[in-house]
């Protein structure tokens, strides 16, 4: 619910690289307390808690966890069974991670396309509502590209998820950052936003996004 979104006043980073960075300059921005991690230690991140001001707090990945109300995971995603599982027990968790072998290394169940990257994350974090966003956007985009609801031609946001009250926050919140927003269905829908689909990369409005996702192919029809 929206008035979910206004009370989760502390969002919680797990990474805090190009795409973490920037989610934390946007909700201290739209007046969240953020919390955020990497996993070199908190002491690493002076500087950029220093650029986001008195709402933001450099802590390890365990007190994100315990301390975020909604926590992003934004890690290479070969590094995704480190993330803390109890303290993220029964929240909403925001996954932006792609699937990038060369990076990543194999994963068998998206090689064969068995299961899609936040069905990954989900599955760690069995009691955790996952909700795929932010993973098709270019992290510089996140704080340009932003415009105020009702904008027209304002650009759109795929989501995908199993939990519908985690999906309608989560709605709120990017909202809130400046964009519309395309629900994908759920977490096993979210191939069609995957690398090298239509959707994946360019800016689109929700119209064009509904397009790109109906029309998205898995990768060994490709
Ligand atoms: N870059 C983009 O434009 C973009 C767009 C959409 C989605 N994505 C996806 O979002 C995810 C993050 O991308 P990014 O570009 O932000 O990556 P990045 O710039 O390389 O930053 C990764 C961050 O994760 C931290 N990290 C690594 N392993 C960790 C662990 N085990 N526990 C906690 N923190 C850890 C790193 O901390 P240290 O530096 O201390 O190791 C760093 O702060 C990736 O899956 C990527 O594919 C990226």
């Amino acid at each position: 619910m929206w008035e979910d979104a206004v009370l989760m006043a502390t969002i919680g980073l797990i990474g805090a690289g190009h795409i973490g960075s920037q989610i934390a300059r946007l909700a201290v921005a739209n007046g969240y307390n953020v919390v955020i991690s990497n996993s070199r230690g908190p002491e690493t991140l002076s500087g950029l808690v220093a650029e986001l001001g008195s709402r933001a707090r450099a802590v390890t990945v365990v007190e994100a966890a315990r301390s975020g109300d909604i926590v992003v995971v934004t890690i290479p995603l070969k590094d995704y069974r480190t993330v803390p599982v109890e303290p993220l027990a029964g929240k909403i968790v925001i996954d932006t991670n792609n699937y990038y072998p060369e990076r990543d290394g194999h994963i068998a169940e998206l090689d064969n396309e068995s299961a899609t990257t936040s069905e990954l994350l989900q599955k760690h974090l069995p009691t955790s509502k996952v909700v795929k966003a932010f993973n098709h956007i270019y992290a510089a985009e996140l704080t340009t590209h932003g415009q105020p609801t009702g904008t027209t031609n304002r650009r759109a946001l795929a989501i995908a998820g199993n939990d519908q009250g985690a999906k309608t926050t989560v709605t709120h919140l990017l909202d809130q950052f400046g964009f519309d927003i395309v629900d994908a269905g759920p977490l096993k829908e979210g191939w069609r936003i995957q690398r090298d689909t239509p959707g994946y990369g360019p800016r689109r409005t929700a119209e064009e996004l509904r397009r790109d996702l109906a029309a998205a192919k898995r990768y060994a029809d490709q």
